[in-house]
């Protein structure tokens, strides 16, 4: 477990504040939660208080966050008493029945989970990409805003600015994911049959049905169908929500290979309108939330490893698609943080936004 570092002053004033609210983290055991107080710590988010919730496995253990010792409590229907800010990312089931309990407490909740995504009038936010969505969402005030699926936000950080350019007509993924994307025991488990494997002994294959390490396979969400994976209509649905267009045509296939927390993703684009590598590539180093390395004297390009623990999505292999000879193609190879830019960062920049 990893520990968060910074100074966070505890209050037991019970007045709500919209400037420095009471934070209530669900999930604060796993690998996104974990997170969720790294990056509160690192970017000294503004809190008078911060209540750590996970399962009654959990409750009593110890947290060390924001140069205190912490107890980990069970997460119950009273959980959420005198809270602001409530982040989620204990899987959906837990946010289907406790997100709206938060809410309904005052609570404004973050979500990571699938849950609320696609209900219409709830947010699905990137602060890059749509933070007008979050009008009308007010710190202490109960409501819910859905954090997008992690392959979505990392592909819409790089693709969004372009979009903007030159209205993106089609839009072609494949990702590479990581095995953070599905939680902490995934990664203990990536270790463990690296090790095994290496031992010459049969890889534990508890949280994945087969071989995870030196080896990869197609995204273990359920298969729907028309032959997609949900994690692959997911990166369709959500882009379409956040883009407000339902027209443009996406189709991805989702991977899962044996990387531990950052994802990567080819994406190949059909724009409105030509548009040229070299000006891609300023309109890129213009984008918030984007680093470049594209480097092709020296075959250097992004990589899980340069993404990793890193808040910036990194971009390369930025060329145009000579399979669409009219100049509106364009491919990209793309890497971002599964954990931090794909899940908790994104969380608590949109709980920025609503800071007053
Ligand atoms: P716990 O560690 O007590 O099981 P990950 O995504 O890394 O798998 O983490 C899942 C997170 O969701 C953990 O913090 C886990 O807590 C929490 N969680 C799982 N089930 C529950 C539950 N029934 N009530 C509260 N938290 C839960």
């Amino acid at each position: 477990m990893s520990t968060a570092q910074s100074s966070v002053s505890a209050s037991s004033s019970t007045s709500r504040s919209t400037s420095s609210p009471r934070v209530a983290v669900v999930g604060a055991t796993g690998a996104v939660g974990q997170e969720f107080l790294d990056v509160l710590a690192q970017r000294n988010f503004p809190m008078s208080e911060v209540r750590l919730l996970a399962s009654a496995r959990s409750a009593g253990k110890s947290v060390e966050f924001a140069g205190k010792t912490h107890t980990i409590r069970e997460l119950t229907e009273e959980s959420f008493k005198g809270i602001d800010l409530a982040l989620f990312s204990a899987g959906g089931s837990i946010s289907k029945k406790f997100a709206p309990i938060a809410s309904q407490a005052g609570a404004t909740v973050v979500d990571n989970s699938s849950a609320f995504r696609m209900t219409p009038g709830i947010p699905l936010v990137v602060p890059e990409v749509n933070p007008g969505d979050l009008k009308g969402i007010e710190l202490g005030k109960g409501g819910i805003v859905a954090n997008p699926n992690c392959s979505t936000i990392i592909a819409l950080v790089a693709v969004t600015p372009l979009h903007r350019a030159a209205g993106v007509k089609r839009m072609v993924v494949s990702t590479y994911q990581a095995a953070s994307g599905a939680g902490y025991a995934a990664m203990m488990e990536l270790e463990q049959q690296s090790h095994e494997v290496l031992r010459g002994q049969a890889p534990t294959c508890k949280i994945f049905k087969q071989q995870y390490a030196f080896n990869l396979f197609s995204h273990n969400s359920s298969m729907l169908e028309n032959g997609y994976n949900e994690e692959e209509m997911k990166l369709v649905k959500e882009t379409h929500k956040m883009w407000g267009d339902a027209t443009v045509k996406i189709a991805a296939t989702c991977v899962r290979v044996p990387v531990m927390r950052a994802h990567a993703e080819s994406i190949t684009l059909t724009l409105g309108k030509a548009l040229g590598e070299d000006e891609a590539r300023e309109i890129l180093a213009k984008a918030p939330g984007v680093s470049i390395i594209d480097d092709r004297a020296h075959n250097r390009f992004p990589t899980p490893i340069d993404a990793s623990g890193k808040d910036d999505v990194y971009v390369g292999r930025i060329r145009q698609d000579i399979s669409q000879d009219d100049g509106r193609g364009l491919s990209l190879f793309v890497c971002g943080d599964q954990l931090r830019k794909g899940a908790a960062l994104n969380a608590v920049q949109i709980a920025e936004l609503l800071l007053k």
